[in-house]
């Protein structure tokens, strides 16, 4: 069985491939990427490190040549990344891969109001019709988001302002995510299946002010204000308009309840209970303290 993963050098990639090394030889595992030298070290240990490139389907049949389960990781960029995800999934079925593992998100329903849910909605359409086997991860909200992202500034500030009005999310470490992706990589068993990949508890962002209060050690207030109010905040602060779209209907979408799932698949994959965000607040006291 030989297991490719793609866009490799990507934090969530990287990370599953040191996950997947642990349980499977070198000699199974493909890690393709737009980066080869950023790979060094799995190259090193034995892994196969090939080119391959999206937005290059030319480079994609020698990528996938000879691969039988594909870690397809969803890309970034609005809109474009459909196309991207077209390329890797008509790529897969030419080159003769059987399953892949497509890293979804937890908000990816009908209907769901979030801006980044109709790519993952219509990539799902593309691997259902793909004839491949499939398996959906649906990644919980990850928690480096707003550990590293949001609460600093936050922090600084000492008020952290959003649309989210205390509705709850299953905030996952991306590690967490890795380590779910790797088991499922290895073993065999999971085509067909769809796992929600979450944290162990329910929290929203008033919760996390006051987890990370207590952790740096300085107070920091909540404040929920309406969307269109959120929106004018953010244009003010010069906020691109798809990231402010993309800002504020997470915030509805959560408020709907589109964060809740809530499972334990990270405990029955990887054997090991996913970690709380306050592990993950810890390792960046320094950050969240200002320091
Ligand atoms: N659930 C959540 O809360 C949440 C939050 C943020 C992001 N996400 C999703 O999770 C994904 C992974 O997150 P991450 O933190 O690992 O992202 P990341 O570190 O930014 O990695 C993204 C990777 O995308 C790859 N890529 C970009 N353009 C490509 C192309 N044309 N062809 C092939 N690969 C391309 C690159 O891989 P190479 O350079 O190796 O080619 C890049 O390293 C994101 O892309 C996003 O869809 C989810």
């Amino acid at each position: 069985m030989r297991i490719a993963i793609a866009s490799a050098s990507g934090q969530l990639a990287r990370a599953t491939a040191k996950y997947l090394l642990e349980k499977v030889s070198p000699d199974d595992v493909v890690l393709v990427t737009r980066n080869v030298d950023a790979l060094a070290e799995f190259a090193d240990a034995g892994a196969t490190v090939r080119y391959g490139d999206y937005d290059r389907p030319e480079s994609l049949p020698a990528a996938f040549e000879k691969v039988d389960r594909l870690l397809l990781v969803s890309l970034h960029e609005l809109g474009h990344r459909v196309t991207q995800h077209r390329n890797a999934i008509d790529a897969s079925a030419a080159a003769g891969v059987r399953h892949i593992v497509y890293t979804s998100y937890i908000m990816a329903e009908p209907g769901c109001p979030s801006t980044v849910v109709p790519d993952h909605l219509r990539t799902h359409e593309l691997l259902d019709a793909s004839g491949l086997e499939v398996t959906y991860l649906r990644m919980g909200l990850f928690a480096e988001t707003p550990v590293t992202q949001i609460l600093p500034p936050a922090i600084a500030r000492g008020m952290l302002v959003d649309n989210t009005a205390h509705a709850k999310g299953a905030f996952v470490h991306r590690d967490d995510c890795a380590a779910a992706a790797a088991a499922v990589l290895a073993s065999s068993g999971h085509e067909g299946r769809t796992y929600d990949v979450t944290g162990p508890e329910l929290l929203g962002f008033d919760d996390l002010t006051t987890l990370a209060a207590g952790i740096s050690g300085r107070p920091v207030g909540y404040l929920s204000v309406a969307d269109d109010e959120l929106d004018a905040q953010l244009r003010a602060a010069g906020v691109p308009d798809d990231v402010r779209g993309m800002i504020v209907s997470f915030g509805v979408s959560l408020r709907a309840g589109y964060g809740e799932p809530l499972s334990d698949a990270v405990q029955r994959l990887t054997g090991r209970p996913a970690r709380p965000i306050t592990d993950l607040m810890e390792r960046h006291r320094g950050l969240l303290a200002g320091s």
